[in-house]
């Protein structure tokens, strides 16, 4: 009798002593995590808040395949149902590096550590917009186009220091192959990055022509000014869509892309070089400068565009969209919003927001 109450005390002491290790590694593996890295503005280093155990089971081996995305808060469910997507139809180890403004990170947080996006990786970096002085107008009405999130692209091996080759994608896509798949597209020699031009079989099927739908270089920059006459380029040359990069990042760092780059909006801001051209982007110009004829092609079909466009409902079939590997809402109708074509294809993706501040505006509201 008294020895089973010995065992009962020895046990009581076992499962304190327990808890209190487990406690302890939990505390300092959250100190560990909040740690800051100094060097590239603030970066928040992978979320872990789940048992280690269950880390370890669902550790995603192989080669890492880094991401970089941007979330912006007035449409957070768009990099969520990206993330989703991505994770869900690869088997890849996938690190998402999530570029966002200091207003989103608590709200984002709560989003992928709630959700089953929980053992996702990433790390999210704060976005500076002081990086855009005396590159973009300062024009309120020019800040709305302009967003600065959308300028995180130029910046690629600053945000991924560590890696010789990741992918860029646009916010507004949801990938239905393996990204891998994607990730290995061959980079010519020389090159820094890859692209859909405006022109292959599959996007030409869903142009509509009019404002902003621009598919050649003088829909984007203006031809009659010295600046861009000097370059010599061919005024009807194919653009391409960089909603979805490729890149070498040696190369980038090489050719001195991000700089290269700079210069252009620097340029602009003195000469109006594009802002005021027919697609009205402001970011898709310098690109298309700094890569003319020096860019690698992206299989069409891990870039189907312009689902955001009016008309991309009667011009894509329902087998053409399943077949897609990415497809991408460009365009004035955004998947979470109330008109857009496909947007049940999105909706298979999309998590709701724990916080219940972002919702998609549904024809039918109230049914779910
Ligand atoms: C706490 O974490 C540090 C790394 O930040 C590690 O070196 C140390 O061994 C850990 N201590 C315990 C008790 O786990
Ligand atoms: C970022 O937001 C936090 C609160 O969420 C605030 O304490 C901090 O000062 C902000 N940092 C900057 C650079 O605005
Ligand atoms: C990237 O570019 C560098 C320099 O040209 C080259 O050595 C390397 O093989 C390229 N890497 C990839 C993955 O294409
Ligand atoms: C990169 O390009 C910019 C603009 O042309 C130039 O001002 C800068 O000096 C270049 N940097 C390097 C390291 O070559």
């Amino acid at each position: 009798m008294t020895l089973r109450r010995v065992n009962v005390v020895i046990l009581v002491l076992l499962a304190v002593a327990f808890l209190i290790i487990v406690q302890r590694n939990l505390l300092n593996l959250s100190d560990f995590l909040h740690k800051e890295n100094p060097d590239a503005g603030v970066i928040l280093p992978f979320e872990a808040e789940f048992s280690p155990d269950i880390r370890l089971q669902t550790l995603r081996k192989g080669e890492e395949i880094p991401v970089l995305i941007t979330a912006a808060e007035e449409r957070l469910g768009a990099v969520i149902a990206a993330m989703n997507s991505i994770y869900q139809n690869s088997k890849a180890n996938v690190v998402f590096t999530i570029v966002t403004l200091n207003d989103t990170v608590d709200h984002l947080k709560v989003w992928l550590s709630n959700t089953k996006l929980k053992n996702v990786k990433y790390k999210i970096v704060i976005f500076k917009p002081e990086l855009l002085n005396g590159k973009i107008s300062k024009d309120p009405q020019m800040l709305e186009v302009a967003k600065p999130l959308t300028f995180a692209r130029f910046y690629l091996p600053a945000y991924i220091p560590e890696a010789e080759k990741a992918i860029y994608l646009d916010d507004d896509i949801i990938i239905q192959g393996d990204i891998q798949e994607l990730y290995e597209t061959n980079l010519k020699p020389g090159h820094a990055a890859a692209f859909s031009d405006d022109c292959d079989s599959a996007s030409a099927k869903g142009i509509v022509r009019g404002a902003g739908n621009q598919n050649n270089y003088i829909g984007f920059l203006d031809f009659k000014k010295v600046a861009i006459k000097k370059l010599g380029m061919r005024a009807n040359t194919c653009s391409f869509n960089p909603g979805v990069i490729i890149a070498n990042l040696t190369e980038w760092r090489n050719q001195n892309i991000t700089g290269r780059l700079e210069h252009w909006m620097e340029l602009n801001m003195q000469e109006d070089l594009y802002s005021k051209t027919l697609a009205e982007s402001i970011t898709t110009p310098p690109l298309l400068i700094v890569f003319y004829k020096r860019h690698s092609t992206i299989d069409p079909m891990w870039h189907v565009r312009h689902l955001g466009n009016t008309g991309a409902g009667n011009r894509y079939s329902p087998q053409f969209v399943k077949a897609a590997k990415l497809l991408h809402w460009n365009g004035h109708y955004k998947p979470w919003g109330r008109a857009s074509s496909f947007s049940d294809v999105w909706d298979k993706w999309f998590i709701p927001d724990p916080t219940g501040k972002f919702h998609p505006v549904r024809r039918h509201t109230g049914d779910n």
